[in-house]
């Protein structure tokens, strides 16, 4: 949130219409919430889509007026960051809004600033959400990898726990190999976008004799791909060791070799997640951290991992929640 828009701003309060009256929110708490309302939205409404600034309900309502205070706050701090240019302001950071504020192309064009920084919050704050709460569920209902990934990290980080900050590097984080496998086996079982949008095919094409005229949508079905019984030895289980090329899981159960776009969370080709490199740093850096100051446990011991439902949205069947103990022998 700092990176988009400066850490002082992450923090100013707006007012937020909830179904029971109004609450103030911290910006970055504003933002988490809207998305997750305009999951619900389309999901309970879908008419929504076809329609979406029409108030149909009074769910729509209050999305949509959370959603113009949105961008009247961002209008605002636009405005205030207009007042004070980056080189006069030293409490400031650099920040995509400043970035953008200072851009030739974008300098006069508060509203398009504003639609770019929405899809940056809305591309990048879920996904990384969903990703790292993912991964503490498996190896909370899987100790024995737990068990491993703590294994390969408490020596480590033991070595550099006076100097976190400047000390955990992503060359340190490169040999937790068993950490990133935990983290993709994660991703491949619950990609965080398990469908792509829709694309259209720009000419006439003929796929494994499937015919698709020119301008056919289609997209691409990526939770399918993880879970791809020929790609995939045992599908549906967690089994981290298959991302090892050295693990027998490693091959396709023929023996054969996986095919590399078979494990593509982020997508490939020219519309490749733009924050992929981004999101793995962020990912691979704090989980270590996580797991070497905090114990989890399930606020009842009846939770179950999020379901999916059709159409690529997450719907926790039970809300998966956790208390964080911190470990008393590890200091911050
Ligand atoms: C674990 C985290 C993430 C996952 C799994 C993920 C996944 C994806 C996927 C699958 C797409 C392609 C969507 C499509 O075209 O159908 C995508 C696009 C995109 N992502 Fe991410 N993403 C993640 C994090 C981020 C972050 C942190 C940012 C920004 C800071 C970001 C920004 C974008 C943008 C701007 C696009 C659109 C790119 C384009 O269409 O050219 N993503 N992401």
């Amino acid at each position: 949130m700092a990176t988009l828009c400066g850490r002082q701003q992450a923090d100013q309060l707006i007012d937020y219409d909830t179904p029971t009256g109004q609450e103030k929110m911290p910006l970055w708490k504003f933002v988490d919430t809207i998305i997750a309302d305009l999951g619900e939205r389309f999901m309970t409404n879908p008419l929504a889509g076809f329609f979406p600034l029409i108030r149909l309900t009074g769910q729509d309502a209050r999305y949509l007026d959370n959603a113009y205070r949105f961008r009247d706050a961002m209008r605002k701090l636009i405005e205030d960051k207009k007042k004070t240019p980056s080189s006069e302001d030293e409490t400031d950071s650099i920040d995509m809004f400043r970035v953008l504020i200072e851009d030739d192309y974008y300098k006069d064009k508060p509203e398009e600033i504003i639609n770019e920084v929405i899809v940056m919050f809305a591309a990048g704050m879920k996904t990384i959400q969903v990703s790292t709460t993912n991964v503490i569920q498996f190896l909370h209902f899987n100790p024995e990898y737990k068990k491993r990934l703590l294994e390969e990290i408490e020596g480590p980080l033991n070595e550099i726990s006076d100097d976190f900050m400047t000390k955990l590097t992503t060359d340190v984080v490169e040999d937790f190999s068993f950490t990133r496998n935990c983290f993709y086996e994660s991703m491949r079982l619950h990609p965080p976008a398990p469908l792509s949008s829709t694309s259209c095919f720009s000419k006439d094409i003929t796929i494994n004799g499937v015919h698709f005229p020119k301008d056919s949508a289609f997209y691409i079905n990526i939770m399918g791909m993880n879970r791809d019984s020929e790609e995939w030895q045992r599908p549906d289980e967690f089994l981290p060791d298959r991302f090892d090329s050295e693990s027998p899981l490693y091959a396709r159960p023929d023996g054969g070799k996986r095919n590399p776009l078979t494990f593509s969370p982020f997508l490939g080709g020219k519309r490749i997640c733009l924050g992929k490199t981004f999101a793995e740093t962020t990912i691979r850096l704090t989980l270590p951290l996580l797991f070497y100051h905090f114990d989890f446990e399930t606020v009842t011991p009846d939770q179950e991992l999020v379901r999916y439902i059709p159409g690529g949205v997450k719907d926790p069947e039970v809300p998966f929640r956790v208390i964080t103990k911190r470990k008393m022998t590890q200091k911050i």
